[in-house]
């Protein structure tokens, strides 16, 4: 029972689509007005009466076992039969229809994120399209796209030349084996201290890049260890942060495949000389020309992901690219989408680029500058770190503590990353993001574990009055896609005589408001993807939980008549399964207990 529903009984009675009906319709600002209303006032200009009396005839005209319509001014207000609509709820979650959200139609769906630069540091910039790309994907995923991550790491360009004619000069003066990234940035930070004294630094940069472009061994292999040792070091991040891709291709994968692409330009005579360089004009875009070819004939970024935009049409059967980079890079792949709409590929019209906005540290922007660099590994550990003294302070014979506040600590990190919109920028304070009571990812870990709590003691009450057991969620919490389509409520019927459950407690007003925030689950999901916009499913957990704590609040969930206690018991596993779903979609552990 839904926004669908009351749409449909709506419908007949207006001149309006049932889509456009759907739209009209709103949740009441306060419970108590009615669960759904309909303002008239639109289609009192498409009827030419005024929005009270068709409020009041459509009142009149609607008529439904468990929905009540009630005309108040110019809105028509709908009350839900709560116990009604409470089963109805239930009874979807058992089946597993509550759970499937499909998308209208399912699609390829191919995710450019993370995408770190070889040899540099993960910042904070690339945490960030980690876990929106981890999220925005899991999220598609959930509701049947087929997606396909890709991380298109940063492994080409003239800084190689650089990297290799420091590592020759001062390679053995840096302590490459334990923190092989740090050491790569010492050397990088050194090389352009001594290139503005000396300029044959960057002489022989040049022609190590040209030696690592023709293919010379020795570069090549220079080359290969940077990869190779940075990777070590990234996929300890993937591993503690949860994230995997199904593709890793750097840049350097596409550079047999740009000449295709500048000749199919040329051809197209899309190509136009520049001052000795080549560029695609985009004036009647707005857009300032897309550089192809340098003057010096050296290919260049756009190039490189006009190459990569048709490997993932072409090869990896893409429907829709999407990119999760920062918005520093809009212009960038507007640029790349309209050559490829001028290239004739149709399907350029489903790329998207996934922008998010600055995170900074008290003020201050993170970057790379002259090494002045903030580590994501030691953001992570100072987080883990705190979350530890928490977890001490808060319940210091918990076992496992140590796992538990790297669940707590990077559920911190990435949940502060998430929670807001993802274009604004965000001020970065491990303090806040930390607060077990604020809008945060430990607020929720930690709402999540008192349902676990409930639900085991419930459990084991059972065990010993009963001899049954219900299908309380499981402690494994390994990964998003285990999520659980329960085919029994909470607590199983069939094995054990358990009392009915009694639908009536819908009428509390605080369960009332938390099963109408439960039912609002499928839609904010399906918002989310959309919108590509992991902040909405955010949103929706922290308000389920401040519903769910109110509830817990107020009411005594394990006293009462066996049906009360049962149905009451359904609500708790509800909200537990919503928040565990939830939040690994979002890439958070869910601990059992903290
Ligand atoms: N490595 C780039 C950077 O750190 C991001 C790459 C984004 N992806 C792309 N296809 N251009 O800025």
């Amino acid at each position: 029972m839904d926004m669908n529903q009351i749409t449909r009984l709506i419908s007949p009675h207006v001149p309006l689509p049932e889509e456009e009906v759907r739209e009209l319709l709103q949740y009441p600002p306060n419970p108590e007005m009615g669960d759904v209303a309909l303002p008239c006032f639109t289609l009192a200009k498409l009827m030419k009466r005024s929005p009270q009396q068709i409020a009041q005839s459509l009142a009149d005209a609607i008529e439904h076992p468990a929905i009540r319509a009630e005309a108040a001014g110019p809105y028509l207000n709908f009350k839900l039969d709560r116990a009604g609509f409470a089963e109805a709820l239930i009874r979807a979650a058992a089946s597993g229809q509550f759970w499937h959200v499909p998308a209208e139609r399912p699609e390829r769906i191919i995710i450019d994120m993370s995408s770190p630069n070889i040899a540099k540091p993960f910042g904070i910039g690339h945490l960030r399209s980690t876990m929106i790309g981890n999220a925005v994907s899991r999220i598609l995923r959930e509701i049947g796209h087929d997606t396909v991550n890709v991380n298109h790491l940063g492994d080409w360009g003239t800084q190689f030349g650089k990297m290799i004619a420091a590592y020759m000069r001062w390679g053995d003066t840096v302590d490459l084996e334990q923190q092989p990234i740090k050491g790569y940035l010492q050397l990088y930070v050194q090389f352009h201290d001594e290139a503005e004294r000396n300029p044959q630094l960057e002489e022989e940069a040049r022609s190590w890049f040209q030696r690592l472009e023709a293919g010379d061994e020795q570069a090549t292999s220079l080359w290969r260890s940077f990869i190779a040792e940075s990777m070590r070091e990234f996929n300890k991040l993937y591993e503690r942060l949860g994230v995997s891709f199904n593709h890793v291709l750097g840049e350097s994968f596409y550079n047999d495949k740009m000449d295709a692409v500048v000749q199919q330009l040329a051809e197209q005579s899309l190509l136009e000389d520049s001052d000795g360089a080549k560029v695609v004009r985009l004036e009647e875009q707005g857009m300032p020309p897309c550089l192809i070819l340098k003057s010096d004939g050296t290919s260049i970024y756009a190039t490189r992901d006009l190459a990569t935009a048709l490997y993932r049409h072409r090869e990896m059967g893409g429907d829709r690219l999407l990119y999760v980079v920062g918005g520093e890079q809009t212009l960038h792949f507007r640029q790349v989408f309209q050559v490829l709409k001028k290239m004739g590929c149709d399907w350029a019209e489903q790329c998207r680029h996934i922008p998010f906005g600055l995170m900074r540290l008290k003020g201050q922007k993170m970057s790379t500058r002259r090494g002045q660099v903030v580590f994501l590994e030691d953001v992570l550990n100072e987080a883990v770190d705190k979350a530890l003294v928490k977890i001490e302070q808060k319940n210091p014979s918990l076992h496992n503590k140590r796992q538990i506040a790297e669940a707590i600590g990077l559920g911190a990190v990435v949940f502060g990353d998430l929670k807001n919109s993802r274009t604004l920028d965000i001020d970065f304070s491990l303090e806040e993001m930390l607060n077990f009571d604020g809008e945060t990812g430990p607020y929720l870990q930690y709402t999540y574990a008192r349902t676990a709590s409930i639900l085991r003691k419930a459990e084991a009450g059972l065990h010993a009055a009963t001899g049954g057991l219900g299908s309380t969620p499981s402690d494994d919490d390994s990964s998003a896609s285990a999520s659980r389509t329960d085919a029994s409520p909470a607590v199983d019927t069939s094995t054990s005589p358990l009392p009915q459950m009694d639908y009536s407690q819908a009428e509390n007003p605080y369960a009332w408001a938390l099963i109408t925030t439960l039912n609002h689950y499928p839609e904010r999901l399906l918002q989310a993807a959309e919108r590509y916009e992991p902040s909405v499913l955010a949103r929706y957990l922290l308000d389920l939980a401040q519903g769910f704590n109110r509830y817990y609040h107020h009411v005594k969930v394990l006293s009462g008549q066996p049906s009360e206690v049962r149905m009451k018991l359904e609500l708790v596993s509800l909200v537990s399964q919503v928040l565990r779903r939830g939040l690994h979609l979002l890439g958070l552990a869910t601990p059992e207990e903290i």
